[in-house]
């Protein structure tokens, strides 16, 4: 069994009423469900959103004391954030960088990330399957097997 950190950023408390063409009608909850029901079963889940960037270091530092690893949505945090990538470079853990809409076909400020390159891997463009497939391949790269 893995113990995983489901880490949202800035504005995915909205998600359901925000920009629903770019980032669709689920909220939140609904995907943190999606995921404890499908890939995350049997696997422990701990579930943090903040909008605020020191909130999500502290979980990110916490994260070592109990987290195998993270996915992360870091929001608009993902473009110029280096407080956070220090943070991930910093506890080592394997992080999977993931985000609901595909930023690199969208504003150019959003085609660049400072964090993917401290991260395990970057799952963009599929809506709330993004957080499925990025937890299935932080699932793979930890190679833990699931208790249900
Ligand atoms: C996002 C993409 C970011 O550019 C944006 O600032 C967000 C959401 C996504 O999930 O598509 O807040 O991370």
């Amino acid at each position: 069994m893995a113990s995983v950190l489901i880490l949202n950023g800035p504005n995915l408390n909205l998600l359901g009423t925000r920009e629903p063409g770019v980032y669709g009608l689920q909220t939140l909850d609904d995907i943190n469900e999606g995921l404890e029901n499908g890939p995350g079963k049997g696997h422990e889940l701990r579930f943090v959103q903040s909008n605020h960037e020191g909130v999500l270091i502290d979980a990110i530092h916490e994260a070592r004391e109990w987290a195998d690893g993270m996915v992360f949505n870091p929001g608009a945090f993902t473009h110029y954030s280096y407080a956070l990538r220090d943070a991930i470079a910093a506890v080592g853990l394997p992080v999977v960088e993931c985000h609901l809409s595909h930023t690199h076909a969208r504003e150019e400020f959003r085609h660049k990330s400072v964090l993917a390159a401290v991260c395990v891997g970057q799952i963009t463009g599929f809506g709330r399957q993004s957080y499925e497939l990025a937890l299935l391949g932080l699932l793979g790269k930890l190679n833990k097997k699931s208790s249900a």
